[in-house]
């Protein structure tokens, strides 16, 4: 059975590879290449995997799994730049794909324990915009 929690927070960022040259960038990412930056309100949706226990009938401890979130994501990606506050975004350059394979890193030990399994991680850049990610090779 999966069970999907979200959560969202508000975050800005520059797309912009260091591997790249001005010029490339510029092609690339177009105005979000700006090192001003540019903001989104991101969407995270958290999928844990697991049977429902026989005593408490859930998949995992509900308020655990808020709390996780909020503590390990949230709280640190919230009303943050992420190039210049949220390693490893001051050297990746922070797409929704590399925040999802950041975010399945910082909940995963967390949340594949005791009977559950971390099972998907999908993050909405813009409401008509998300990227999953399952673990495993990006
Ligand atoms: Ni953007």
């Amino acid at each position: 059975m999966l069970i999907t929690k979200r959560v969202e927070f508000s975050a800005s960022h520059v797309c912009r590879s260091p591997l790249l040259s001005d010029r490339e960038n510029q092609e690339l990412f177009g105005a979000a290449a700006n090192p001003y930056g540019h903001g989104h309100n991101y969407a995270v949706e958290v999928t844990v995997e697991g049977n429902p226990d026989p005593v408490t009938g859930m998949v995992m401890d509900l308020k655990k799994l808020k709390d996780v979130i909020h503590r390990e994501v949230v709280e640190v990606y919230d009303h943050r730049f992420l190039n210049h506050e949220v390693p490893p975004f001051d050297h990746i350059v922070p797409t929704a794909e590399n925040i999802a394979i950041d975010v399945w890193q910082r909940l995963d030990l967390h949340l594949s324990k005791d009977g559950s399994r971390l099972h998907a991680v999908r993050i909405f850049e813009t409401p008509d915009l998300y990227v999953d990610y399952f673990g495993g090779a990006a």
